[in-house]
């Protein structure tokens, strides 16, 4: 079965050109102009699009048991609605409870994966530490293929791990050639600002935004980053939505750190001033942690994504409908944290960084797609449109106009965060593995039809990050991380 996208822009992170796209099967096969095309090959015209790899999103929650509910879209409805804006591939998070072995989690979630529509991965929580976790992060990276570990900073009580388990998984890491991933938020204040808000009577779910300053995410940043110079492992935060964060990250690439920062769409595009809403199920629609911020800090974030201090543009896709939220009603801390946008990111990071000269449509590729297949090592098998590579694409119009509604979403919530902003450009078509799964509106991806993508490990990358110089030798590394 072959495929031939002729008439488009082949666009990838480091450059552009007039090509056609030759697909056999699962894998392109020949990028160049004017190819011919095999007998009972069939055509696709691109119609003068741009011809991208597909969206990649690191950061899902599908079917994830959080807060005392389980998130409203799952790995069919979740994947169908990236393909749709674009997205091939998702990398969610195997959530072991705390205690629970991560062999158990990892099935789990390979089960509930099963009705994945387009490709996907995992990154591993540590959201305990022990023997068994320290022995079970071996099999993780070398049987399961997954080189990173989610920590939560935040969730005191429930997910959040302290230093001296940051410190120890950091150290597991860098000797497996995995790479912590973060969630930076210093858990214990934002629980004593939380309480101090309730003593007061901040009950609404500006109260959540109260009690998760900027600082609260800068320092738990700069501490994550800090504790990942120490074991010698490169770092990974997530949801990076403040200045505060960013300029952590900033000092440390400048001084020759594989650290990296995701900033979210949702923190590029809504500002704080969501919370002010009179309508509670507005405001508790949007409630997500970090909160959003105001310009001031979506101006750093820019600037991060332009200048390449930040790296990668994700959604954290943690859908719960209102009725959901509304767990919440007279406590602000019980409304489930976490708001959507997997089917919506490329249109609205188009629209907002590339047709308003932010962003060329080669920085788009790299923010979207290419950076994180490199972070992740998968590049280039997935991340650019080249011989040898998925065939994951997307045909991209930069003229099509759509104005974002929860009507027409297919995420299963009822609501959309992004309701009214009006799209420039989007998936005039989106190709999975060779297969076109989505074109002119008709989506034609199963449950099911997604693979599951493993990651190797990375090689160690210790001398650049070796504030401790013996720990990081393969041995002393042994010795460094604590086993209980
Ligand atoms: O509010 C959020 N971000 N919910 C999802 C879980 C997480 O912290 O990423
Ligand atoms: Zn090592
Ligand atoms: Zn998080
Ligand atoms: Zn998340």
């Amino acid at each position: 079965m072959s495929l031939l996208i002729r008439g488009g822009t082949v666009v990838n992170h480091d450059h552009s050109r007039r090509a056609d796209v030759l697909i056999e099967g699962d894998s392109i096969v020949a990028v160049g102009a004017s190819i011919a095309a095999p007998t009972g090959t069939e055509i696709l015209d691109a119609g003068g699009a741009y011809i991208l790899p597909g969206g990649i999103d690191p950061h899902t929650h599908l079917e994830m048991p959080f807060m005392g509910t389980v998130t409203a879209d799952d790995f069919e409805s979740g994947t169908k609605a990236a393909l749709t804006g674009g997205t091939t591939m998702v990398v969610d998070f195997c959530l072991p409870d705390p205690g629970q072995s991560m062999l158990a989690a990892y099935q789990e979630w390979r089960h509930k994966s099963e009705k994945a529509a387009t490709d996907y991965g995992f990154h591993m929580a540590v959201t305990s530490w022990s023997k068994q976790i320290y022995d079970e992060m071996e099999t993780v990276v070398k049987t399961y293929g997954i080189n990173t570990f989610k920590h939560f900073m935040a969730y005191k009580g429930a997910l959040m791990v302290n230093d001296d388990e940051l410190y120890n998984s950091f150290a597991r890491c860098a000797h497996l050639g995995a790479m912590p991933v973060v969630h930076a938020e210093n858990g214990d204040v934002v629980a004593l600002m939380q309480e101090a808000l309730i003593a007061r009577g901040v009950t609404g779910p500006e109260g959540h935004a109260y009690s998760r300053p900027p600082e609260v995410e800068g320092e738990a940043t700069n501490r994550a980053i800090m504790i990942a110079d120490m074991t010698g492992t490169p770092v990974y935060i997530v949801h990076t939505s403040c200045r505060q964060a960013h300029e952590a990250i900033a000092r440390a690439r400048a001084a020759g750190k594989r650290v990296y920062g995701e900033p979210l769409i949702q923190h590029l595009l809504l500002d704080e001033r969501e919370y002010q809403n009179k309508d509670w199920d507005h405001s508790a629609q949007r409630v997500m942690s970090p909160p959003f911020r105001d310009r001031s800090h979506q101006d750093s974030l820019w600037a991060g994504l332009q200048s390449g201090s930040l790296q990668v543009v994700a959604t954290d896709h943690c859908a719960f409908t209102t009725e959901q939220k509304r767990f919440g009603l007279g406590d602000f801390r019980k409304i489930p944290n976490g708001t959507g946008g997997l089917e919506d990111r490329l249109a609205l990071l188009w629209t907002a960084g590339v047709a308003t000269g932010r962003l060329t449509k080669e920085e788009f590729v790299a923010v979207t797609s290419a950076n994180i297949a490199r972070i992740l090592n998968i590049f280039p098998r997935k991340g650019a449109v080249a011989v040898g590579s998925d065939a994951d694409l997307v045909v991209w119009d930069p003229k099509a106009t759509r104005t974002i509604s929860a009507k027409r979403q297919m995420s299963r919530i009822d609501y959309n965060v992004f309701e009214g902003f009006a799209c420039t450009g989007g998936a005039a078509a989106t190709l999975s593995r060779g297969r076109i799964v989505w074109k002119d509106g008709d989506l034609r991806a199963e449950a099911g039809d997604g693979h599951y993508v493993e990651r190797p490990a990375f090689p160690p990358v210790h001398v650049a990050n070796s504030t401790w110089k013996e720990l990081t030798a393969p041995r002393a590394v042994a010795r460094g991380a604590v086993t209980p």
